[in-house]
């Protein structure tokens, strides 16, 4: 694969960027949507899929499983969290899956204990050998209370329970609108799920499902339309973000006008419009419809040029302030508390760096960064913001950043 790497020229704190911006489809729908496909007893249809390198990498693993069946190749199951995710209509539908533990970005600990744990109350057996899990046997219906919320279990555990043998009850579920989205299209293709959406889902087990020609399409992602958003509040002289569902943006929305930033919401549109000096704002990431973690980067730069003293608290991952040495280096006033808590003192003057980002959300968030500061800053690994945002550079530099790629 090609390495490349993003150059960004920066505005030195000018707000000059205007236009409008279109939200691709969201990764962490059409990845799970894709992993749903292995339900089907005939071929699923999907739109506004983003030209994205995980989807890329979820398309091999799909299509490796036509020579080996309930085998997910390594090599891409090392590499992306969303494989999981893939085990659960595996299963389902073909008896047995054989994985890796999976891969994907280094958020602190990514253990896998509520998925085995489903597997087992749904009467499958799991066999460990060193990294390698096998679960094996038809499944039942069963009542399962998470012990606390997880985004891919219930999406996993959701889609198993489609196929298994009566019914089966989830329990403080995620309500990320991902699920409702998917839990919607599975019950037009003939699945009967109650509940997606709220923290009590239902779902009663059938055949494999049929699409008869209904296409599934990709909700816009809500991440991608926040970082936006963030990216219009710091160097924007009047940028509308289209295509997106602010009513699931509320959490930002709510934070970035309490931080002075002038907001306007449409339907499928959010607009921001100049503003003046901003101020700080508490930050605390909380499961749907709290504030999503995978906003808690972008939100840090945007902190770093807001008046006064703000504290990040994460409530999701030990491992998610990785990014903060680099914000430092560029001259953020940022201390880190513990591993669930930063203090940023702001504003302050970034400067141009060398950076290379420790996740694909922290990606974006240094372009933002890189954006607003003095100089001109490059991202050594482009490919970790091409698994989530489709052509970003081309995007960007129709708002007028000046940004490129660069093939290393
Ligand atoms: C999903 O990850 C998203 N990924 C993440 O987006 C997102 O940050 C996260 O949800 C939270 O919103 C996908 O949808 C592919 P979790 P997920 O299970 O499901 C712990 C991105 O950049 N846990 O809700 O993996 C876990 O360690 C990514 O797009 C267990 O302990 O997150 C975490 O502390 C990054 N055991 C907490 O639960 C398990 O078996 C919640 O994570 C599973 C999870």
């Amino acid at each position: 694969m090609p390495k490349s790497k993003f150059i960004v020229e920066g505005l030195a704190g000018a707000k000059t960027l205007r236009g409008s911006i279109a939200v691709g489809g969201a990764k962490n729908a059409v990845l799970k949507a894709l992993a749903a496909s292995v339900l089907f007893d005939d071929e699923m249809p999907l739109e506004r899929v983003p030209d994205i390198e995980d989807v890329k990498r979820m398309r091999e693993l799909l299509e490796s499983l036509k020579t080996d069946p309930t085998v997910l190749r390594r090599d891409i199951a090392e590499r992306m969290r969303a494989s999981v995710v893939l085990t659960g209509p595996v299963l389902a539908r073909r008896g047995s899956v054989t994985f890796p533990f999976p891969g994907g970005c280094v958020l602190g600990e990514r253990p896998i204990d509520l998925f085995l744990d489903g597997y087992k109350a749904m009467g499958a057996t799991v066999e460990e050998r060193g990294d390698l899990f096998t679960i094996s046997g038809k499944l039942k219906g069963a009542h399962i209370t998470f012990p606390f919320v997880s985004v891919t279990a219930t999406e996993t555990l959701m889609m198993a329970a489609t196929l298994a043998d009566g019914e089966t009850t989830l329990e403080n579920a995620a309500m990320e609108p991902e699920i409702p989205d998917l839990a919607y299209y599975l019950n037009e293709c003939g699945a009967n799920i109650k509940g997606a959406g709220s923290s009590v889902i239902t779902i009663t087990g059938g055949k494999p499902l049929r699409a008869n020609g209904i296409a599934y399409v990709t909700p816009p992602d809500r991440i991608e339309a926040g970082s936006f958003v963030i990216l219009a509040a710091l160097v924007g002289d009047g940028v509308t973000v289209t295509n997106c569902e602010p009513a699931h943006m509320q959490a930002l929305l709510t934070l970035l006008r309490r931080a002075g930033v002038n907001i306007e919401e449409g339907k499928d549109f959010v607009r921001v419009t100049k503003g003046g000096a901003y101020k700080s704002v508490a930050v605390r990431t909380h499961e749907y419809p709290g504030f999503p973690t995978d906003l808690q980067a972008p939100m840090a730069v945007f902190l770093s040029q807001a008046q006064g003293e703000a504290t990040i608290l994460e409530t999701i991952f030990d491992g998610r302030f990785r990014y903060v040495d680099d914000l430092i280096r560029m001259g953020a006033d940022i201390t880190v508390m513990n591993p669930h808590r930063i203090l940023i003192r702001g504003p302050r003057i970034l400067t141009d760096k060398r950076l290379e980002s420790p996740d694909l959300r922290a990606g974006l968030a240094y372009i933002l960064a890189a954006a607003v500061a003095e100089g001109t800053s490059t991202i050594e690994n482009a490919y970790t913001i091409d698994r989530g945002y489709e052509k970003i550079e081309l995007r960007l530099q129709k708002l007028g950043l000046n940004i490129k790629r660069e093939e290393v």
